[in-house]
């Protein structure tokens, strides 16, 4: 795969599309050869050039310059000139927030400045992993936390640190960029999530990288060790027979002749899909331009014009001193694809896996490789795409029946304690399907009891174990999905399912239920409570695209179990979470409304939500939109998430619904059965009459 020289051109058809001449010809050829797909991710050398340029503005040490975030910019999506190349760069200069795009098209050997502006409102950009692992080590060298660990009889060099954001609590005055460093134990486990060092909180300004307040407040013991290391290497063979050892008979999966699907630099093909994925250091895992070609038609149809993460809040339920501000934006605060992990063969990806790397600027501008960072597979898994037997033609018996086989691209990001696995599928029916596994460690918080008939009192959790408490929390998992189905203008259709009473000798039944649609004029008809408000179906549609039937080309979404939040609209981490108060929410598309909580999340106040800017009530029928939708999970703790929780997981879909004239899939071929890698096939056993 090569990742400097794709020749890839856009594929997702323009509309302004007009015949190149042969100048256009001759600068295409010199540009595809020396650039990227204006939406590849920013490679190692532009992320070279991009900081060398903020350097001849900013260079230390007169400057004090730390890189926030720096990602591809995307800004071209209605652009009707020559494709534009450019970069975004969140930085600090001498404690100010600057947003600075830099031009990376026209001259790549010299790329320049376009725009430089200094951001005075609320909030701060994401947390760098460098600036958190320099104020943990600042608590670890503290005296007097020192002291408060020995005090507890604990071993300071068992102890590790961790930076959490400190939120925003309704303070009128602005906070430095301070986060609050909690610690933890280890000795004999590697596991110190499950061993708080509660009572103590160390108060760093990251800016001046420098201890701010320091409170010892409360001794509680710190949970023991013992059973929480989840390494193989630490589970106790002798307490389980031999009988019980957990290990299955070997199961492969096999593709002699190799994947089924190309990579063209960030170009995907696979079956009858074609999309584009990218890795930012915010939002992890992007999926852009998906198009579906349509065999009945002829031609490749869009669907999917950008489908990213745009949020992820994790509100924990604890008022306690150590915890009322443990209120994550996972997104916006630490950076989904800052946190994703290099994904293991075998495991986290399948042996017919393909792996994928990307990049991110690090806090120094330089560029830091994050490899195996993505991994597509095609998973035939065992389900059915679609069958019949039919018993009903006299002396015949009919079956046909076609494998699913669909095609998987994943991202783990494992934010602190907690691992999410994102995986985007594609069916060649036509649906995606979207999906988050949770795994990995509670935040768990200490405590004196042993046993749940001590507790008479509100400990904002289950106990799991002794002195463990695991904390009650939510995920509310917003996206942001830019359908363009089958084209840019679309609306958004809610349909309702409607009993209906017959009336007098009507017939011999009493009800029946009919379909009633309704589309949504302006954003205020998109906002939509899931399982609250009553609609039954949810699409968007292209009101210009009808089938031969007269339907609308459509796609519906499928959301997942209903959540929505259980805080008060006042409290201010709901404030700064209100996107979470509808599950859908529809906007005109506008290139600077990406992050559903603001730009500049770490301490925001909640002016710059999706809530703020829909509240505006703009027009969305037959306009190119953005469908925002939020999934999630209460997470009520079980002893079973104790020392590591098995994966929980959700998903919602995106199914075709009189997008295509006919079941698309009818003429798809099931993949011939491969027995020679290991002789399994399918064995029938007889079926035995017993005779009494
Ligand atoms: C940053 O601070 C230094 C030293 O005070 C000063 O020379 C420089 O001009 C400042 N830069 C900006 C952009 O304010
Ligand atoms: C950079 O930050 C450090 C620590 O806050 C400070 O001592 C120094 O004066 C700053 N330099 C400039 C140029 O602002
Ligand atoms: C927990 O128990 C210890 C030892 O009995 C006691 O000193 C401490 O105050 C208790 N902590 C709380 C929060 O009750
Ligand atoms: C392993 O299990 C055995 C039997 O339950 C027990 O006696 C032993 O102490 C355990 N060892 C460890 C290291 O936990
Ligand atoms: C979308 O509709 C607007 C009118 O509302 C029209 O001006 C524009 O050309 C249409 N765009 C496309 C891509 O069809
Ligand atoms: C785009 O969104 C931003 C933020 O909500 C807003 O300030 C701006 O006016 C919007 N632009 C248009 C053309 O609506």
């Amino acid at each position: 795969m090569s990742r400097y020289y794709s020749n890839q051109k856009m594929t997702f058809p323009n509309p302004h599309y007009k015949p190149l001449s042969l100048f256009a010809i001759i600068l295409l050829i010199l540009t595809t050869y020396c650039s990227a797909h204006p939406l590849d991710p920013l490679t190692p050398l532009e992320i070279n050039h991009v900081y060398s340029t903020i350097l001849q503005l900013y260079s230390p040490p007169s400057h004090n310059l730390t890189i926030h975030y720096m990602g591809v910019d995307d800004a071209h999506k209605h652009t009707t000139t020559s494709i534009i190349r450019q970069a975004f760069v969140l930085a600090r200069v001498n404690k100010t927030t600057h947003e600075i795009t830099v031009d990376l098209s026209t001259t790549r050997q010299n790329p320049k400045i376009i725009s430089d502006k200094i951001y005075n409102g609320y909030g701060y950009p994401m947390l760098t992993g460098a600036e958190q692992t320099a104020a943990n080590e600042l608590v670890l060298k503290y005296a007097p936390f020192a002291a408060s660990v020995s005090k507890r009889g604990l071993k300071s060099e068992e102890t590790v640190c961790l930076s959490f954001i400190v939120g925003w609590f309704g303070v009128k005055k602005r906070e430095g960029r301070i986060v609050k460093v909690q610690c933890y134990y280890m000795d004999g486990t590697v596991n110190f999530y499950m061993r708080p060092i509660e009572g103590i909180t160390v108060t760093v300004d990251l800016d001046e990288m420098k201890i701010v307040g320091f409170r010892d407040r409360v001794v509680v013991p710190v949970p023991k060790g013992d059973g929480t290391d989840y390494r193989e290497c630490m589970q106790n063979d002798s307490a389980t027979s031999s009988s019980d050892r957990r290990k299955l008979e070997g199961v492969s999966v096999g593709q002699p002749g190799g994947p089924g699907f190309t990579i063209n630099g960030h170009i995907v093909r696979w079956a009858n899909w074609e999309f584009h994925v990218a890795f930012d250091a915010r939002a992890g895992l992007i999926i852009s331009t998906a198009s579906i070609f349509d065999h009945q038609k002829n031609a490749r149809r869009t669907i999917l014009y950008r489908g990213f993460i745009s949020e992820l809040f994790v509100p924990y339920m604890d008022l306690t001193e150590e915890w009322y501000y443990r209120t994550y934006f996972d997104a916006g605060e630490y950076g989904l694809g800052l946190c994703a992990v290099p994904l293991q063969p075998g495991t986290d990806c399948p042996a017919n896996g393909i792996l994928m790397d990307g990049y991110f600027a690090g806090q120094d501008g330089k560029p830091v490789l994050m490899s195996n960072v993505f991994c597509i597979f095609e998973r035939n898994a065992g389900d059915v795409m679609w069958r019949h037997t039919e018993f009903g033609i006299p002396g015949r018996v009919i079956t046909e029946s076609r494998s699913e086989v669909t095609l998987v691209v994943r991202m783990v990001s494992a934010v602190g304690n907690y691992d999410y696995i994102f995986d985007w599928e594609f069916f060649q029916s036509g649906s995606i399907k979207v999906k988050v596994g949770l795994t990995g460690l509670l935040e768990i918080r200490g405590t004196n009891y042993t046993h749940k008939d001590q507790i008479h009192e509100e400990v904002y959790g289950n106990l799991l174990s002794e002195n463990t408490i695991g904390a009650f929390h939510d995920h509310f998992i917003t996206y942001h999905l830019d359908l363009d189905i089958d084209g840019q203008n679309n609306s958004f259709m809610k349909t309702f399912l409607k009993s209906v009473k017959t009336h007098h000798n009507q017939s011999p039944r009493k009800s029946y239920w009919t379909v009633e649609t309704e589309v949504a004029k302006t954003e205020s008809e998109a906002q939509i409570k899931v399982g609250k408000t009553p609609v039954a179906e949810l699409l968007v549609v292209n009101p210009n695209k009808k089938t031969k039937m007269g339907n609308l080309a459509g796609y519906r979404l499928i959301p997942a179990p209903p959540i929505s939040p259980l805080l008060s609209e006042d409290d201010y981490p709901q404030i700064r979470a209100a996107f979470t108060e509808r599950n859908i929410w529809v906007t005109p598309y506008n290139v600077s409304e990406k992050w559903a909580s603001g730009l500049f999340t770490d301490q925001s106040r909640g002016d710059d939500t999706l809530k703020t800017w829909s509240s505006r009530d703009r027009e969305i029928e037959n306009k190119d939109i953005v469908l925002w939708y939020t999934m999630g999970f209460h997470h009520v703790t079980y002893q079973e998430d104790f020392p590591l929780m098995p994966t929980i997981s959700s998903s919602f879909e995106l199914r075709p619904a009189n997008f295509f004239e006919s079941n698309p899939v009818l003429s798809v071929k099931s993949p011939e059965n491969i027995t020679s890698i290991n002789c399994a096939k399918v064995i029938r056993l007889p079926f035995v009459e017993t005779i009494s």
